[in-house]
């Protein structure tokens, strides 16, 4: 890999937000802002318990995973048209490019949508749509990831999985997300290997809030490629040199950890030791509109809390390309315009 020389403080966060980079962890329910709920509201008649914007903004004080969850499905509930799937996609689509994401892995939870009457189609056709025309239009690469809600049950997983059979050419692979604690990867044995089987690509949030042995069974029974989140193996060394050695790629959300109270201080996270354990994390955003940031924001914020250098930045934005599900000759493509990025920020150097 590329050399990185040190860069100033001065010009890291610039340089955070210039550099091309994939976002791995995105979950488009969590990109819908206020204003585009009310204005969906409205759309469609939909009444919200919220007067205005600046109210429902207020509600956004989480303690914990499931206090945040309980705000984001009453959001979601205004999503009732393909139309409405494609705008909310469309505006995230828009917003990662300006932090230049090169591209991005959507996670999508239908079950959400198909428990209020929305037909999958619906959901999976919007959402699609609307990454093609990002493809052409902003020049974007985006796919699309179905996500279970693992507090439902198996039986609702492999109900869902058999709605979306005609849909499956619309997306790259599966994931597991919503409450965690209580609900082990185990619980999904059987759909994610029918799932394997079906030739998607395998994720799952693990280690957000649970413990480590969440991350063993999402690799050893589920067999996933990539870890969510993941943040609580430090707790496990023998967990640590597992991931490092067979490089399973860490989705890590800083935000979304500070603002969930995973780490309530952004200057305690773990990223950094993540990276010196040898470690393929990632930076990502999880659900920007609650959370307070995009990716950019998240990159620039846990930077200047930890005090990571150009060469983790480096490291972060290629280990995203890496980690993707995306064809070999794409990742060597957007490496090279990582390393030219850098190479001439060395350019200008006084
Ligand atoms: N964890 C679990 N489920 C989720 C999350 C998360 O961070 N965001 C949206 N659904
Ligand atoms: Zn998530």
């Amino acid at each position: 890999m590329f050399k990185v020389p040190p860069v100033p403080a001065s010009r890291l966060p610039a340089l955070l937000r210039a550099m091309p980079k994939a976002e791995l962890h995105i979950h488009i329910e969590g990109s819908l802002e206020p204003e585009l709920i009310f204005a969906l509201a409205q759309r469609n008649g939909v009444p919200l318990p919220y007067a205005s914007v600046e109210e429902l903004r207020r509600a956004y004080a989480f303690t914990n995973l499931q206090s945040f969850l309980d705000i984001y499905y009453a959001g979601a509930s205004v999503l009732l048209h393909e139309q409405d799937f494609y705008d909310m996609a469309r505006a995230y689509l828009a917003r990662a490019v300006a932090d230049h994401v090169a591209h991005a892995e959507i996670f999508f939870d239908p079950q959400t949508h198909t428990a209020r009457g929305v037909p999958i189609e619906t959901v999976i056709n919007g959402l699609h749509r609307a990454c093609e025309d990002a493809r052409t239009e902003l020049g974007i690469s985006a796919t699309l990831i179905l996500c279970f809600l693992r507090h439902l049950s198996e039986e609702s997983a492999f109900e869902t999985l058999e709605q979306a059979q005609p849909l499956l050419d619309k997306i790259v692979g599966v994931g597991l997300d919503s409450s965690e604690v209580g609900h082990p990867p185990e619980k999904f044995a059987r759909v994610f290997a029918r799932c394997r089987e079906l030739g998607l690509h395998l994720v799952a949030h693990a280690g957000e809030e649970g413990p480590p042995a969440y991350i063993w069974s999402a690799l050893d029974v589920l067999k996933v490629e990539r870890i969510d989140h993941g943040v609580q193996a430090v707790h496990d060394a023998l967990l640590m040199q597992r991931l490092a050695q067979d490089r399973i790629a860490l989705t890590v959300c800083p935000l979304s950890n500070q603002k969930l109270q995973v780490f309530p201080n952004l200057a305690d996270h773990n990223l950094g030791k993540l990276l010196d354990a040898g470690l393929a994390a990632t930076v990502n955003s999880d659900d920007p509109a609650y959370f307070g940031g995009y990716i950019n924001e998240n990159f620039t914020q846990v930077f200047a809390a930890t005090g990571l250098t150009a060469r983790n930045a480096y490291q972060l934005a290629w280990n995203s390309f890496e980690a993707s599900f995306a064809s070999s000759a794409d990742k060597r493509n957007w490496e090279h315009q990582l390393k030219e990025v850098f190479e001439r920020c060395y350019e200008h150097d006084d």
